[in-house]
């Protein structure tokens, strides 16, 4: 069971199961928990399998569904169609999976990530088994660059281009470190790979310690991910068993074994020099470069750090071979890519798509569309340092090119999807203040320009925005892209430059109009009691916190806008019935409106 799934409810649907089998005993029937299958929205999920019938799907489940299926189907044999989400072949035409493509997460909700058997009998290890028996340590670079594989980190960076800088080099010891930091708000990719599938990493890193001649490797994971933790330590200790870490792997010379380094939290610390000075016990602060990890990283010494998700791509790449996978994308974006998909949508959850579909498929086909039918506005992808993107793109391919070109970022997957009641100035604001309070605070252009641009932001949302502040922040962010030395600072003006570029009327309506156009910035709303339909139940009245609204009982009821706070209680209680409050933005107009 993944975090999502546990947070839903699945440990006490297990529980129920548990306890009815526990009753009735379990006869021939066996009961097992697997990783993530990544549809969130319908946690908690369970798979019926049985002799000679079809496996069915269920979604949102709860005990007492649980009981209901444990009689009619295991029991009875009848399937319980109204809580399937698919039954048999149905389940692969389900439009939340229809296009997606799993490769790295083939194996979610399907094994054990507990049981290092299951994850063999799907063959896995089969790709460190060739690696090791019949290929040389250049064979497999030479395979993973033609596979055009690249770094599922961000930066795109050519995953066998990497290891071979680092292979080239002398100095002796060579590390390995699997990066899954994931500081993005909203991105939980690598924390399900560990939780799912963690094999697949740790198979992964193997190869690529083996492709580069290190002989040690770190598992660098956020402490707040304590599962991920928990299912890496369990399968490195499993793999330790058979034989696939520690000295002479699977009989061979080659030797190697895996650490687990817990980071603390901050987003910086996910930036690989910020992150290797974290695990040398040092400030975790980014350097400059060059050298690069691969030629000086830990203690000085070649060092390959990778994405936990360009990791779990590698033994499907040699298993599968560097033809297949490179038929699979976009000319300059192979394979496929995990992004998390939340916000306003319908099907929120973790989503394994080729490289070339397209955004408007992943929002509406995938996605659902948004939810409570309400308008799409903007998809934010890339992270705190990627860009919003217009209606108007989503016919976008996903490829890193495209992406950037867009002034949006692949990043490592993180995909927020906007909707209508959203204002932009607000989250272009958000993500500056994430941005602002990560920062390391080394370069000035990254310290004090992002205070800079957080305190503009402030004044528009405010109300306070004055002429010329749009031309001010265009030249703020590009000072601070261009003087800052780590990732982070080049990158956060992306969310206050895409705003800017895709919904600049919007800007202007807050400094111009004084205008909210999304009704969201406090300052520059208002509520109202049309009076023509209050029928003066006195709610509003009796649930303001600061006493706000005057009336006698069936008189029309006003506010004082002097004392009102713009909390918003009054809209929420009065009856849907009247519907008599009203939220409106810009000046006051007549009537007190
Ligand atoms: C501020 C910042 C945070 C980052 N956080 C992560 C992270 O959480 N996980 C990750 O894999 N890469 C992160 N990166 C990218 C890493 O620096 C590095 O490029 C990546 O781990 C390399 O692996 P890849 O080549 O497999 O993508 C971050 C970069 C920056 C600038
Ligand atoms: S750009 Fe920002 S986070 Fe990066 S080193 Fe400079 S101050 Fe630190
Ligand atoms: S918005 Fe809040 S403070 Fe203002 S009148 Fe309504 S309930 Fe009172
Ligand atoms: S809750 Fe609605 S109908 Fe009742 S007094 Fe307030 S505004 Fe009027
Ligand atoms: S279902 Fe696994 S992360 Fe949501």
């Amino acid at each position: 069971m993944g975090t999502c799934g546990i947070a839903a409810g699945a440990g006490e649907v297990l529980s129920a199961f548990r306890a009815e089998v526990g009753k009735n005993g379990l006869g021939d029937m066996g009961l097992c928990t697997s990783g993530c299958a990544g549809m969130c929205s319908k946690e908690p999920m369970v798979t019926v399998e049985t002799k000679g019938g079809p496996a069915v799907l269920y979604g949102d489940v709860t005990p007492e569904k649980a009981l209901r299926i444990l009689k009619d189907h295991l029991q009875g044999g009848t399937p319980v169609r109204e809580y399937a989400l698919g039954i048999g072949a149905e389940r692969d035409e389900i439009p939340f999976f229809r296009k997606q493509k799993a490769i790295v997460l083939r194996n979610r909700g399907i094994i054990d990530p507990d049981r290092i058997d299951e994850y063999i009998a799907r063959d896995g290890y089969a790709a460190l088994e060739k690696a090791l028996g019949t290929m040389t340590p250049d064979e497999v670079i030479e395979e993973i660059k033609k596979s055009g594989l690249r770094g599922r980190g961000g930066a795109g960076f050519p995953t066998g281009k990497k290891w071979e800088i680092c292979r080239a080099e002398e100095k002796a010891p060579k590390y390995l470190i699997g990066n899954c930091d994931e500081g993005d708000p909203g991105a939980y990719m690598d924390r399900s790979i560990f939780e799912s599938d963690p094999h697949a990493v740790i198979e992964g890193m193997t190869i690529a310690a083996y492709a580069v001649g290190a002989s040690h490797g770190y598992f660098y994971i956020r402490t707040e991910y304590p599962l991920a933790i928990r299912s890496a330590q369990a399968a490195l200790s499993q793999a330790r068993e058979h034989g696939l870490l520690g000295a002479n792997i699977l009989g061979s010379s080659f030797g190697f074994d895996i650490e687990i380094r817990e980071g603390s939290g901050a987003f910086v610390c996910g930036e690989e020099s910020s992150l290797i000075h974290s695990i040398e016990g040092e400030s975790p602060e980014p350097k400059q470069r060059p050298p690069f990890p691969a030629q000086a990283g830990i203690w000085g010494c070649p060092t390959v750090i990778n994405n936990v998700e360009s990791l779990a791509t590698v033994p499907a790449i040699l298993r599968e071979g560097a033809e297949w996978f490179s038929r699979i994308g976009t000319p300059t974006s192979k394979g496929t890519k995990i992004f998390s998909l939340v916000g306003a949508i319908n099907n929120t959850g973790l989503i394994e798509v080729p490289m070339g579909i397209t955004l408007r498929e992943i929002v509406f086909e995938i996605g659902g569309g948004i939810q409570g039918n309400r308008k799409f506005k903007a998809l934010q992808t890339g992270g705190p340092s990627g860009g919003c993107l217009p209606e108007s793109m989503l016919d976008l391919p996903v490829d890193y090119e495209s992406l950037a070109k867009s002034g949006s970022m692949m990043g490592s997957g993180g995909m927020i999807v906007i909707d209508e009641d959203t204002c932009m100035v607000d989250v272009a604001k958000f993500f500056v203040q994430f941005t602002n309070d990560e920062s390391c605070g080394k370069c000035v252009s990254c310290r004090d320009g992002s205070d800079a641009l957080l305190e503009v932001l402030t004044r528009i949302a405010n109300g306070e925005g004055r002429e010329g502040d749009l031309e001010f922040l265009d030249e703020l962010c590009l000072a601070v892209k261009n003087a800052s030395m780590c990732g982070l600072g080049a990158t956060l003006p992306n969310p206050v430059l895409s705003t800017m570029k895709y919904f600049r009327e919007e800007y202007e309506a807050h400094i111009r109009d004084r205008k909210c156009p999304a009704l969201v910035c406090r300052n520059l709303i208002r509520y109202f009691i049309q009076p023509e339909k209050c029928n003066g139940c006195r709610l509003c009245a009796k649930n303001c916190p600061v006493d706000a609204i005057s009336g006698d009982t069936k008189t029309v009821h006003v506010i004082d806008h002097a004392k009102c706070t713009r909390c918003g209680v009054c809209l929420e209680v009065c009856p849907p019935k009247v519907s008599a409050v009203m939220k409106v933005t810009g000046p006051p107009g007549p009537e007190g409106t």
